[in-house]
């Protein structure tokens, strides 16, 4: 039961494709290993069973899925959009949606995040989000670019940068900038917050890939932190199955509050900001 990057990736495409036919015990024991990232003694401890009992469900569920890939091949076929390279043909289409009074036309792609259907988190994160004139602002784990784009027509003098690890993703949301007029925008290329100063931006927006597992959760938003100047803010929006309780104090552990602001359709928003110290150092630009 591996947990590598390529065990883990391997898991969530199997459970992306034959999850819903699994028991729900099945399901809940591989949420809480490969995307909530516990460790088998918590998830027993939780649950009041043996950790052997953890280890031999999670077996069975992952020999169950393989069965499935043996026969069908789905999970092969698809593309898990947390990777630097989709492989599958991009195939674009359309999505049109109204956001804080406009209607937007995206292209989205295979192989990134929520290609096929506007994701109801990164609405309710849109919706959710308090945006500034001039505000500096850093959309992590961009996607095609909704939630960047939306923040940058609204910071008419600002400036966002947005960021994904995915290329194609990145690529999508540069062409979004470009078809919606967005000049003050700037894709990047990356990993997560690593190519921008300390204390360089006002506000860091972002729908974290929860599949990805909690290591990279838990970089985002330290990193956010870090990026952030003093009094920064910083709106996550996570769905409540896919463990947003225990996100929400991880935030609450880095900012020291973390103030859940909308919560609809299965899906939270949170709000924390960058508590004014001594110690923080501010330097600005990016
Ligand atoms: C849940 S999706 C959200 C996409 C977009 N913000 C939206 O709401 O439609 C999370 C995004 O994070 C990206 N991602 C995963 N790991 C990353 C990393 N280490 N650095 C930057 N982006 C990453 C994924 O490729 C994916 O596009």
């Amino acid at each position: 039961m591996e947990r590598t990057l390529a065990g883990r990736d391997r898991a969530n495409r199997m459970f992306d494709a034959y999850g819903a036919l699994l028991t729900a015990q099945q399901q809940h024991l591989l949420r809480r290993y490969y995307q909530d990232d516990l460790s088998l003694g918590e998830i027993a401890a939780d649950l009041r069973v043996t950790r052997q009992a953890v280890h031999d469900g999670l077996r069975r569920a992952l020999v169950a899925m393989e069965r499935l890939e043996g026969a069908l091949g789905l999970a092969a076929r698809q593309d898990h959009y947390s990777t630097p390279a989709p492989r599958s043909t991009p195939k674009t289409r359309e999505q049109r949606v109204e956001l804080r009074g406009r209607v937007w036309a995206f292209q989205s792609v295979s192989g990134v995040f929520a290609h096929r259907r506007f994701d109801a988190g990164t609405h309710l994160l849109i919706d959710a989000i308090e945006v500034r004139r001039d505000d500096r602002i850093l959309d992590l784990g961009c996607g095609y670019g909704a939630v960047g784009l939306v923040a940058a027509a609204l910071a008419t003098r600002g400036r966002v940068w947005l960021v994904d690890l995915n290329r194609r993703a990145a690529w999508m949301a540069h062409v979004n900038a470009a078809a919606h007029g967005l000049t003050n925008v700037c894709v990047l290329v990356g990993d997560g917050a690593a190519p921008f100063r300390d204390g360089s931006v006002d506000l860091v927006v972002t729908n974290p890939p929860i599949r990805a597992g909690r290591r990279v959760v838990t970089e985002f938003i330290e990193g956010a932190w870090r990026v952030l100047r003093p009094g920064g803010r910083f709106y996550m929006v996570v769905r409540t199955a896919q463990g947003a309780l225990t996100l929400a104090r991880l935030v609450a552990g880095r900012f020291g509050e973390a103030r859940q602001v909308r919560a609809a359709e299965g899906y939270r928003v949170y709000e924390a900001r960058r508590k004014h110290d001594a110690k923080a150092k501010v330097i600005v630009g990016v």
